[in-house]
């Protein structure tokens, strides 16, 4: 019997309203990642997927779904900015602009908001290829609201402009004056949450259709296996999104970034746990693609087991959905 069209989508309609959540995309090879950032090399395509720890650790692929290798660090004597935790930076995000691959990393200890936000270059992405630049000039010293981690650079009009934070206060943003230093001033803030620890961080802002979409990571982001968070307090990934750049984000329901709005994308579900540290990808051929990492419950909860998890971004009535 063959159904018409309208009876077929009334079916499948309500599934799609259900929040359920697609699983990731096929990984072979070593899929570990943790705050990963991911870029395709301009010359050939090949994919290079950066994580916490050490000089950062460098994996390449020559497909998204691997299989993926590690390969190395990007800067493996750690980074020349003089302070805390230097030698095991964190929390990379790349970017490519006239020839030359950027890195933002973050140099700060755990629990501390002593922190820097460092940046060095390459023009391969490969290990090896990497120059330090020292400090971005974003720095905390503990006495300001905002931390200065989880860099995301974009873009926007003639300006680049630098994501980042936070916790504490959550989300914030300034302007650079060049790839490798910020404007002086002081940052704005783009999203709050008033409720519990305030936990939301790594910021990346995507430019989509009409939008600028705000996504960042809410919750508790490790420590599962000694110091387990309740059920839905873990580590998800939610999104705002705004015409501006800048300013008057809102999730879904129209409320204000600013005040504790954020509309969940994806978060715990079957073997996925945790999910987020994510950034998106326009690929070459999928087109946005939402990577990120995540605990598998299969594998173990533990920061070093932690999975690259990417999907295939749909947008339903202007709202992102894997
Ligand atoms: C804000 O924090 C509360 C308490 O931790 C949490 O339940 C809520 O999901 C958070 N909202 C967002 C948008 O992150």
């Amino acid at each position: 019997m063959i159904l018409p069209l309208s009876f077929l989508s009334a079916i499948t309609f309500p599934l799609a309203l259900d929040q359920a959540y697609g699983n990731p995309g096929p990984c072979s090879g070593n899929c570990w990642a943790h705050d990963p950032g991911l870029w395709q090399r301009e010359s050939d395509g090949k994919y290079f997927l950066f994580s916490t720890g050490k000089g950062i650790h460098i994996s390449s692929a020559d497909n998204l779904g691997g299989p993926w290798a590690e390969i190395g660090y990007a800067l493996p004597s750690g980074s020349t900015i003089a302070h805390g935790g230097n030698d095991d930076l964190w929390a990379p995000d790349v970017h490519y602009e006239d020839g030359t691959y950027y890195m933002y990393y973050v140099v700060s200890t755990l629990g501390s908001r002593s922190s820097v936000i460092g940046v060095a270059t390459s023009t391969t992405m490969e290990p090896g290829s990497w120059t330090d630049h020292g400090s971005t000039g974003l720095s905390t010293d503990g006495s300001q609201k905002y931390n200065a981690i989880d860099a995301n650079w974009i873009q926007v009009d003639d300006t680049s402009i630098l994501n980042f934070g936070s916790y504490w206060n959550g989300l914030y943003q300034v302007d650079m004056a060049s790839p490798l230093k910020i404007e002086d001033g002081a940052p704005n803030n783009i999203a709050y949450n008033a409720s519990g620890d305030h936990a939301i961080e790594a910021s990346f802002l995507f430019h989509y259709g009409d939008f600028y979409y705000l996504f960042f990571s809410s919750g508790q982001a490790s420590k599962y296996e000694t110091d387990r968070p309740a059920p839905g307090d873990e580590y998800r990934i939610n999104v705002c999104r705004s015409e501006s750049a800048r300013e008057d984000f809102v999730d879904k329901d129209g409320v204000p970034c600013l005040e504790s709005g954020g509309t969940t994308v994806l978060a715990s579900h079957d073997y996925v746990y945790a999910p987020g540290g994510q950034g998106v990808l326009n690929d070459r051929s999928l087109g946005p693609v939402l990577y990120y990492h995540y605990a598998n419950t299969d594998i173990g909860l533990a920061v070093e087991q932690f999975q690259l998890g990417w999907n295939k971004l749909s947008w339903i009535d202007g709202w992102p959905c894997v």
